[in-house]
């Protein structure tokens, strides 16, 4: 540990664990996280209700702290939590059964350049407006996607190029291949005043998300 500590270099953690999110409306956001990640409640203690979706004990904790206002809109902190999913595949069921719940994207978008592609991601609101990205790696490893971020296409145009899921999601059932579904567009520079992130539609609040029968 000594040698460690003379290194000058402060060790980093071995993963990001949870997120602990405070809010004035509890029930909503338990229900929404269970149908939105397929997680379950490990816990629920007074106020804190701690879910999980993999074997961290974990994952989100939803805490009614007393007190606890809206999410004020344009405040500092948090811009969004991001999932990760291995597949475009998995990317696109996790969205459609989403979709059967009533829950659906306010933003998807392609990241990347032509030939390759940084992430492909729907953002979507939780009960109290938080944001939430689900998205997949394009690369296949971490220098490409360094390079990537460093390149000319991704310096004018940081934040991607808009798509439809159902389009991409013919074109997957079709047998193209991921690889080519995930090409982006060029569209050449865009300002973040286009985003839909900045004018987001009031988040849904709801008791349960069932699932409604398509
Ligand atoms: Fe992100």
């Amino acid at each position: 540990m000594t040698e460690a500590i003379k290194s000058g270099r402060t060790l980093p953690p071995s993963k990001l664990a949870h997120v602990v999110l405070r809010s004035p409306r509890p029930k909503p956001m338990v229900e929404f996280y269970k149908a939105f990640l397929g997680a379950h409640v490990v816990a629920a203690i007074g106020p804190m209700t701690f879910i999980t979706y993999d074997d961290e004990h974990h994952r989100i904790a939803i805490g009614a702290f007393p007190g606890c206002g809206d999410k004020v809109r344009n405040s500092a902190g948090l811009e969004h939590i991001a999932f990760s999913f291995d597949t475009l595949n998995d990317l696109f069921t996790a969205y459609r059964q989403r979709k059967a719940h009533g829950i659906l994207p306010i933003w998807c978008v392609n990241h990347g350049p032509t030939t390759s592609l940084y992430a492909n991601y729907s953002a979507y609101q939780d009960p109290d407006g938080n944001v939430l990205e689900t998205q997949v790696d394009n690369f296949d490893n971490v220098e490409d996607a360094n390079e990537f971020m460093m390149s000319p296409a991704f310096v004018e145009n940081v934040y991607g190029v808009d798509f439809d899921p159902e389009e991409l999601i013919k074109r997957l059932e079709s047998g193209e291949p991921e690889s080519e579904i995930k090409k982006r567009p060029e569209i050449g520079p865009r300002s973040i005043e286009t985003l839909p992130l900045l004018n987001p539609p009031p988040p849904l609040v709801k008791d349960s998300y069932d699932i409604i029968e398509a």
